[in-house]
């Protein structure tokens, strides 16, 4: 198997959010819009990421970072391509970018109960916060 990662645009949005949906542990929401992620992409170039088998998209990743810090969302590999190797791959590529661009730490959100993803991030080397609680606020529907 010969699997290609390189940088997400939004010709590939179909098939990302079809990834997405079939994966579990990924909540979707308003912001993933096509329009918003073309903004996202906009914002960001070439930091986020998708991981190609034979034309498919079988992996995909967003990663931006305000200046300050980087953030992962939405990591996700196919069922049919899982441990091989390719969530490594493609965390090691973004983080390796944010690296590149002055960027020296990365935070990502994972659901609680999403135990399969923490043990996957423990590996690639994140660390839990659990001195931290996550806040948010709904400023527009
Ligand atoms: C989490 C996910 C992206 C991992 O992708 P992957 O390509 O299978 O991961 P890799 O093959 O690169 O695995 C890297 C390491 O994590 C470990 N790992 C991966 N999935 C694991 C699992 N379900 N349980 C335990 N360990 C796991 C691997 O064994 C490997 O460890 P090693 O390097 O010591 O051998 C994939 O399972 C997935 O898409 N899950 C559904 C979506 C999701 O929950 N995304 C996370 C959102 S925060």
């Amino acid at each position: 198997m010969r699997v290609e990662i390189r940088a997400m645009t939004i010709a590939d949005y179909d098939d990302v959010y079809a990834l997405w949906q079939a994966c579990e542990g990924v909540g979707l929401s308003a912001a993933d819009s096509r329009q918003g992620i073309r903004r996202f992409l906009s914002r960001n170039p070439g930091l986020s990421l998708v991981a190609v088998d034979d034309g498919r998209v079988v992996g995909a990743v967003l990663c931006g970072h305000d200046g300050r810090r980087g953030y992962v969302h939405h990591l996700a590999v196919a069922a049919s391509h899982r441990r091989r190797g390719i969530g490594r791959a493609l965390v090691e590529r973004l983080l390796s970018t944010l690296r590149q661009q002055g960027i020296d730490k990365c935070h990502l959100f994972v659901f609680k109960d999403n135990r399969a993803a923490i043990t996957f991030w423990h590996k690639v080397g994140y660390a839990r916060r659990v001195e931290l609680v996550m806040m948010s606020h709904q400023i527009a529907k």
